[in-house]
């Protein structure tokens, strides 16, 4: 690696982020921990490979921000991961158009400013690769879901169509597709070490759905990404990586 092991995290304040963040840190990464949720980032404190910076990965400024940062700290990019993401359920009726907006613009919009900011970087650097996290929504969809649906199957499509455009450059680009998972955007803040029985009805109603019968940790998603973004993966590219306990959405 002409450039180091240095990467991009969005989404880095979050459950999947933050595990992923650590476990690339773990693993020799200069990590560039990205979140809108400046005050969530303080984990990164103290730790000396890993350096937090607030962006909001909707804002073209931003992603530009970010790139620059991690010219300034690192001197270039290895690796991005575009993990950052908000639900938003609601009907096709009822769901407000400015919800819709903001569901686009953080799940699709975000990575496509960020991939354009960071593609420079990862040229320079000789090649490189990225992972986006889409879901299982992104291969199935769900009632009074679909505009996050929407946003992670066009994640796929985005991979498939750039594997394709940028592969010749040495640039893998691959997606992620969670399952259940215990983070916050699945309802699941605060609930650590709380008794299983005392989880909420639908971590048990989506648990039965689920052939491993559990939800998944969030360093089991860090996982697949560190294993999508390093050289173990190296003839990987253009797919989407479904992990969720054997459901098949
Ligand atoms: P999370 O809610 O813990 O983390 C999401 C993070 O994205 C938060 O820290 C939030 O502050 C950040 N974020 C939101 N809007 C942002 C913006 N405009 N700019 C920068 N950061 C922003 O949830 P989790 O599970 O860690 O989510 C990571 C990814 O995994 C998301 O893309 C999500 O859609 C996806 N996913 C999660 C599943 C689950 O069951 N937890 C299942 C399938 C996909």
């Amino acid at each position: 690696m002409s450039e180091g092991k240095n990467v991009v995290v969005t989404g880095a304040a979050g459950g999947i982020g933050r595990a992923t963040c650590e476990r690339l840190a773990a693993a020799g990464w200069q990590v560039l921990a990205v979140d809108h949720d400046a005050g969530k980032l303080a984990w990164t404190q103290g730790l000396a490979n890993v350096v937090a910076l607030a962006a909001d990965v909707s804002s073209e400024a931003d992603n530009q921000r970010i790139a620059a940062e991690a010219e300034t700290r690192f001197g270039g990019v290895r690796a991005a991961i575009f993990n950052a993401g908000i639900g938003g359920g609601g009907s096709i009726d009822g769901l407000p158009f400015a919800q819709f907006q903001r569901i686009l613009g953080v799940n699709l919009v975000g990575p496509v400013l960020g991939i354009r900011a960071l593609l420079p970087l990862l040229r320079r650097a000789g090649g490189g690769a990225i992972a986006v996290t889409s879901s299982t929504m992104g291969v199935g969809g769900e009632a009074e879901n679909w505009a996050y649906s929407m946003t992670k199957h066009a994640l796929i499509g985005l991979v498939q169509s750039l594997s394709r455009e940028i592969g010749w450059e040495g640039i893998r680009i691959n997606a992620l597709c969670p399952g259940p998972t215990r983070t916050a955007i699945a309802g699941m803040e605060g609930q650590d070490g709380v008794a299983e029985a005392d989880l909420p009805p639908h971590y048990h109603s989506l648990k039965r759905q689920v052939p491993l019968q559990r939800w998944a940790d969030p360093d089991e998603m860090a996982s697949v990404l560190e294993f999508l973004v390093s050289p173990a993966s190296s003839y990987v590219n253009g797919h989407a990586l479904v992990a969720d306990g054997g459901a098949v959405v």
